[in-house]
């Protein structure tokens, strides 16, 4: 018997596709709870992931995060936004397929470095930007072929891009999986 799926709304996608802004919208467009893990992991360990990068490490901050990820997947259906990374992790993506409907944003390289140039929030991008984006989405690009539904963001509005997804959502939850 196929295996009953979560309800819960799950974006997934690089760094700088707009997840936590579309996330937010959704989130009261569709009166759910919003669960950022970027947000939760910081909280959680009290200082900013740049910090938990130098101090104690990448392969820590995956760990905090996987913990996170599983946490908002067992609570009430939620608008989850996640970290560009969690699809690192055989077992994230396991359970975020399980847990819900999962979009995946996109947006065209050079649009990245627009909306990412002046933040520099993201260890994994310190130094030559354009260089490390490259770098990381041609490892990666494959990592969010997983999604139910993927949207390019590029030269679309946030309210574009929340209402296309809060359509195919309804029909997801009519479908009753
Ligand atoms: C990361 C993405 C970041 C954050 C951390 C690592 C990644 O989140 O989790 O800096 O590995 O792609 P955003 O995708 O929200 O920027």
């Amino acid at each position: 018997m196929k295996e009953k799926r979560g309800k819960h709304l799950i974006l997934i996608g690089f760094m700088g596709t707009g997840k936590t802004t579309v996330g937010k919208v959704l989130a009261k467009k569709l009166f759910m709870p919003l669960v950022d893990t970027d947000i939760e992991v910081e909280r959680k360990a009290g200082c900013t992931i740049s910090q938990i990068f130098c101090e104690q490490g990448e392969a820590f901050f995956r760990q905090l995060e996987r913990k996170i990820l599983q946490k908002a997947l067992s609570s009430a259906p939620s608008i989850i936004t996640t970290g560009g990374g969690i699809v690192l992790r055989r077992d994230n993506v396991e359970d975020i397929r399980k847990g819900g409907w999962v979009v995946a944003l996109t947006a065209e390289r050079d649009e990245l470095i627009q909306r990412l140039k002046n933040d520099s929030s993201r260890p994994l991008l310190k130094g030559d930007m354009g260089k490390q984006i490259d770098r990381l989405l041609s490892k990666r690009r494959e990592s969010y072929c997983f999604a139910d539904l993927t949207v390019d963001t590029t030269n679309r509005s946030v309210i574009e891009i929340a209402g296309l997804i809060y359509r195919q959502y309804q029909a997801y939850l009519a479908l009753d999986v």
